[in-house]
């Protein structure tokens, strides 16, 4: 059996933190921060510099798959300051033919101005945070941008760059069944190849968890999200944009490879305040982050040549946690055996069977174990079930 696990290679992936928006939306805990004054892009240029020189002697000779700009608002960056890091990022690794180069962007009209700036900075990919398609909601939801603006950003973003995509957030204050299957309706006329559906979450210290405490939120009972999530799935398989993963549908072939690389427990490094990574090095596998506050992380890599505030050698044990919680995301779900090789040990074959017999996974005919339809709304208790 085990000779069935073939080579396997996620890849490898560089994350660039911009961690400045024009104004804090009221559901975000996100390391994002406002600031009055502007910002200082050329010292950041010259510290994103220094941490991929430092991450790139810590993994040295990779070839980049995938770079993703995320925020915060990564579109308030100069076209500059992008090509720059982009550079950078080229001159310590090679790039692999037709690497997909993602950036995060706000859907306003002035930030749509700037995308043939970022395409000729070598960005082929955005993400567009459209969050809901009629204003009310979107002013409820502390957005800057109309509906109308943000569809006009989707028209421009198809048009200037090869592949798009944009958020949309359900599960909204009041929002029922019925108006979200007519939103989902007009957002997929729209749709380009991926759209990523996040039933809001409200994050510890919100202003939306402090308005929910004081009884001013309104939210979808169980039950409603339930029905949310079910119309969801419903709509986008019709559409011929099945969930690839939890939150993210795309047509065959326009899934995100950067959040694939995450989600099939790759290679990535991760540059900018409060960034993550995760890489190979001779001493096994290693967890970083970063400082997350921007003018505290400036001084730190000023000073020390990175920001890392952790560097921590995972074992196998918590390689082996990690793999399940990223790959059970996927509904290609994931290679027992892989696990095997990370941890040393098998997946629990009494644990595997009782979720089986309650429908909450299936092995498939490849041997990859995964989350059935009826086990995805309770993944998470799936995946502490596996991992235990
Ligand atoms: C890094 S964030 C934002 C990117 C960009 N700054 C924007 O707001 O358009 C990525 C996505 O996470 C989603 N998101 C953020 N907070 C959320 C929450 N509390 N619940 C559900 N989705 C959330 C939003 O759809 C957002 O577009
Ligand atoms: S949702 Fe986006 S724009 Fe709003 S605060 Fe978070 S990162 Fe900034």
């Amino acid at each position: 059996m085990a000779s069935r696990l073939k080579p396997f290679d996620p890849g490898f992936a560089v994350y660039v933190h911009w961690p400045f928006c024009l104004s804090k939306c009221p559901y975000c805990d996100f390391n994002s921060h406002v600031r009055a004054k502007p910002v200082d892009e050329k010292r950041y240029v010259a510290a994103f510099r220094a941490e991929l020189a430092h991450r790139a002697a810590l993994a040295p000779g990779r070839t980049v798959s995938s770079v993703f700009f995320g925020g915060g608002t990564p579109s308030l960056m100069a076209p500059a300051t992008v090509a720059a890091i982009l550079e950078s990022i080229a001159s310590h690794w090679s790039m692999a033919p037709g690497a997909e180069i993602t950036l995060e962007a706000n859907p306003t009209s002035v930030e749509a101005e700037r995308f043939r700036g970022y395409r000729a900075a070598g960005v082929n990919r955005v993400s567009l945070g459209v969050q809901a398609m009629n204003d009310p909601d979107l002013k409820a939801l502390g957005r800057l941008h109309t509906a109308e603006e943000a569809m006009r950003a989707v028209e421009v973003a198809a048009s200037v760059f090869d592949r798009a995509s944009f958020d949309l957030i359900y599960a909204r204050p009041g929002q029922s069944v019925q108006a979200w299957r007519a939103e989902l309706t007009e957002a997929l006329r729209r749709a380009p190849e991926h759209l990523s559906l996040y039933q809001l979450t409200i994050e510890p210290d919100t202003m939306f968890e402090r308005l929910r405490d004081a009884g001013r939120l309104t939210l979808p009972d169980t039950e409603t999200g339930r029905q949310l999530w079910d119309a969801t799935q419903e709509l986008m398989e019709r559409a011929g944009m099945p969930a690839y993963e939890v939150s993210n549908h795309a047509r065959p072939g326009g899934e995100s490879r950067h959040n694939l690389i995450y989600w099939r427990y790759g290679e990535y490094a991760g540059v900018g305040p409060g960034a993550h990574g995760r890489l190979l090095t001779p001493r096994g596998r290693v967890a970083h982050s970063t400082e997350k506050h921007p003018e505290m992380w400036l001084t730190v890599v000023e000073a020390d040549g990175h920001g890392l505030v952790e560097n921590d050698l995972l074992s196998n044990e918590e390689q082996g946690d990690e793999f399940l919680l990223m790959g059970l995301r996927l509904a290609e779900g994931i290679d027992p055996l892989r696990y095997e090789k990370l941890t040393g040990k098998s997946l629990d074959a009494g644990r595997i069977a009782s979720l089986r017999d309650d429908g909450m996974i299936e092995i498939a005919a490849d041997g990859f174990l995964r989350v059935t339809s009826e086990g995805f709304p309770v993944l998470d208790a799936v995946v502490a079930d596996l991992a235990a």
